[in-house]
């Protein structure tokens, strides 16, 4: 038996995207308890150092809807830390609660650039050493929206169900590449600042849907991402998890 305690990420190199703050925050803080070197990305420079300092991590400014600004942050985690062992895709955004009539088409650009193309750069600036070095951990944060598509929230919902496919999609090309996952979770509303962002109707909307009836907790989300990044999460791939109260049906 090994002498690590369950699902242990001792000296395993951690990137989390928007972990200034909210859920990136949490799961930042719950890797690091288990032993990783975190790097905290976040486009808000002074949030990620809070995070980073508090847990002895490494902050690095990063738009993850730009590929200079992934490729740029990347490179300098693997000179700070070394090789990248697990990724999470956080950053993320609802864009304007609007019906879908009532938005421009930058609304859609905006939320588009952050919640999929940003995933799908920072999945590509770091698949290829995962391949050479045959182990990885991508866990992606997609949302319950993006199975069920919640109404004013239509470019969120949708870049949402893309996040859940391009996880699937990765984790096909790269299941016999070695000990490689990519599995994404799908939160109901979890008490964050996003929640700020939203209209009241929309909230209310979104909670009169959980059949457990309350908001979702930030360490609830960390401790199942947790378990996918974990050497353990082995034999998990392309999946989606809900983290939703029991609100999905499939
Ligand atoms: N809170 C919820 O109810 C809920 C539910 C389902 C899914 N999610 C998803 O979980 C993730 C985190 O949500 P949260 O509630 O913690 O949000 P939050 O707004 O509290 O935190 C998001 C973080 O991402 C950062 N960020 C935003 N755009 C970025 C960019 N372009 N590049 C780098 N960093 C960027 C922000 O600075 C912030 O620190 C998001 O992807 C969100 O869609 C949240």
């Amino acid at each position: 038996m090994s002498e690590q305690p369950f699902f242990s990420l001792q000296g395993q190199v951690a990137v989390v995207t928007g972990g200034g703050q909210g859920i990136g925050e949490g799961i930042a803080r719950r890797f690091a308890a288990a032993g990783a070197r975190v790097a905290v990305l976040d486009m808000k420079a002074d949030m990620a150092r809070a995070v980073a300092e508090a847990i002895g991590g490494v902050a690095v400014e990063c738009d993850v809807a730009s590929a200079a600004s992934v490729a740029r942050a990347v490179a300098e985690v693997r000179r700070r830390l070394g090789p990248i062992d697990i990724l999470v895709n956080n950053a993320g955004i609802t864009g304007r609660n609007l019906l879908m009539w009532e938005l421009e088409e930058s609304d859609f650009d905006r939320v588009y650039a952050i919640n999929l193309k940003g995933v799908f750069l920072m999945c590509k600036a770091v698949i290829g050493e995962m391949i050479e070095r045959r182990y990885g951990r991508i866990v992606n944060i997609a949302s319950v929206a993006g199975k069920e598509g919640n109404p004013t929230l239509a470019p969120y919902s949708s870049t949402k169900a893309g996040v859940i496919c391009l996880s699937k999609a990765l984790a096909k090309e790269v299941a016999a590449k070695g000990d490689i996952t990519i599995n994404s979770v799908a939160p109901a509303v979890i008490q964050t600042k996003i929640l700020d962002t939203l209209s009241k109707e929309t909230v209310t909307y979104m909670v009169s849907r959980i059949p457990m009836g309350r908001t979702g907790k930030i360490e609830e989300v960390a401790a199942l991402v947790h378990y996918l990044a974990s050497r353990e999460a082995s034999f998990t791939t392309g999946q989606c998890y809900d983290i939703s109260g029991g609100r999905s049906t499939y």
